[in-house]
């Protein structure tokens, strides 16, 4: 039963993620239905609001200003886009409506995109059919798809790689459950790696639940555009962030956003953002394995991830969801650096069991535990490193604990 039950996850776990490597490979080739749909909503709500918009033709979030031309014919969405070109002087900020876009996704057997402009039987962009079944005949996309072209990978992919060639080392933090403390982790993580003196980006892929800039002490900071790109808003002169939490123009506006917006956002936090010579790029992630999950693990494809640090808390409840992000990580091939077990030493310890025998059972290294800790609570209300605020606690050389583990971890280790 255990078996067959793992069996699926692992198939629905990587059929999402076929689907959405293939997804982000073919989207910046042919439109979608649901971004057509977008555009009209966009369109009412530019109409209702006076307000621009902010995606491009594909879905993604544009940089591109409008041009005369196209602001006579109307053809372009993108309005003044809230987040700017580098070179631009004006702070970029993001604006959070409620429109929906969906991923684009394959349904009913149908492989890759089925864009809005697709014949009713579309085999799928990515189908070895593509543009040669006979329900793609007369189909406005039939060269392309047959020509083999939407199957080519996003070339964002090797931008990615080309952008983060000076950064050496790149940790993603997930957890499948929220709240677990990756936030804190990842924060905590960056300082403690800031303070042995090296240079640390931090990256908050919470795209709907920003907490990286209140943790660092950042709320209300704003990214400023260069020539060499978004600069991202220093902690100190070797720890960077980057959220989209500076973006907004109000820190509780809600951004309610679906796959390829979030796509074109994290995109160009790996390929605008000048990170400059990094030896850590530590990502934050939201819980689960989801839209923001795949894309970076696509995007990082070619500049490859060092390895995933998942947090947990030792509740039967949070592992349970721990579990599938492991098969997660296995699935797409991103190593475990360690599993931490956070909230450790209170009143969540389970009867059941705990993260070090999950660990074990999963044969993933267990990278240490960090105490639940009213000072880890404080240090992450008012943004500041624990080891600086209060470096008595006893947290903090778990903490240290934790980071040395997961460096030894490293395909090149390091201190
Ligand atoms: N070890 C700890 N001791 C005490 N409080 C903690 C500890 N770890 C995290 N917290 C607190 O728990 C709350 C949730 O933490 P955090 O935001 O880091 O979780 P998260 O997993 O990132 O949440 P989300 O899933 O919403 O992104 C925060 O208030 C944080 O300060
Ligand atoms: S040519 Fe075929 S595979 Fe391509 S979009 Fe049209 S129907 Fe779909
Ligand atoms: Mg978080």
């Amino acid at each position: 039963m255990e078996a067959t039950k793992t069996a699926v996850a692992a198939f629905v776990c990587g059929a999402a993620v076929g689907a959405a490597s293939t997804y982000i490979a073919t989207r910046h080739l042919l439109p979608t239905r649901p971004q057509r749909e977008e555009h009209t909503q966009k369109q009412q709500l530019q109409q209702q609001e006076g307000e621009s918009v902010l995606l491009s033709d594909t879905g993604e979030l544009t940089d591109k200003e409008p041009t005369d031309k196209a602001s006579a014919e109307g053809e372009e969405m993108a309005a003044a886009s809230p987040i700017p070109a580098a070179g631009d002087t004006q702070p970029p900020e993001v604006s959070s409506d409620t429109t929906h876009e969906s991923g684009g996704h394959a349904a009913n057997g149908q492989e890759g995109d089925v864009p809005d402009n697709a014949n009713e039987n579309c085999p799928g962009t990515a189908s070895d059919s593509a543009g040669k079944s006979a329900a793609c005949a007369g189909c406005p996309n039939q060269a392309v798809c047959a020509s083999g072209e939407a199957r080519k990978p996003d070339p964002a992919i090797s931008e990615v790689h080309d952008k983060l060639k000076s950064v050496k080392h790149k940790i993603l933090v997930l957890s499948g459950k929220g709240g677990v403390g990756k936030s804190t982790v990842s924060a905590q993580l960056a300082y403690a790696l800031a303070g042995r003196s090296h240079e640390v980006g931090l990256l908050d892929i919470d795209i709907c639940g920003p907490s990286i800039p209140r943790l660092l002490g950042l709320s209300g900071q704003e990214v400023h555009s260069s020539a060499a790109g978004w600069s991202p808003v220093y902690v100190d002169e070797n720890l960077a962030v980057m959220s989209i939490g500076f973006l907004l123009p109000n820190q509780d506006d809600a951004v309610i956003w679906r796959g390829p917006r979030k796509n074109g956002l994290i995109k160009q936090f790996l390929t605008d953002v000048a990170w400059g010579d990094l030896d850590f790029l530590i990502v934050d992630t939201p819980p689960g394995t989801s839209d923001e999950h795949l894309s970076i693990v696509t995007y990082l494809k070619e500049a490859q991830v060092d390895g995933a640090v998942i947090v947990t808390t030792p509740q039967e409840v949070a592992m349970a969801d721990v579990r599938k992000e492991i098969n997660f990580c296995k699935k797409v091939g991103v190593p475990i650096l360690g599993v931490v077990e956070n909230m450790a030493d209170s009143i969540f310890q389970s009867p059941l069991g705990g993260p070090k025998i999950m660990c074990e059972k999963m044969s993933v290294p267990y990278a240490g535990s960090i105490p639940l800790d009213q000072q880890v609570m404080l240090a992450g209300e008012l943004g500041k490193s624990l080891r600086k605020m209060a470096p008595e606690s006893s947290s903090v050389g778990r903490i240290e604990k934790v980071v040395d583990n997961i460096l030894t971890r490293l395909p090149i280790p390091m201190r």
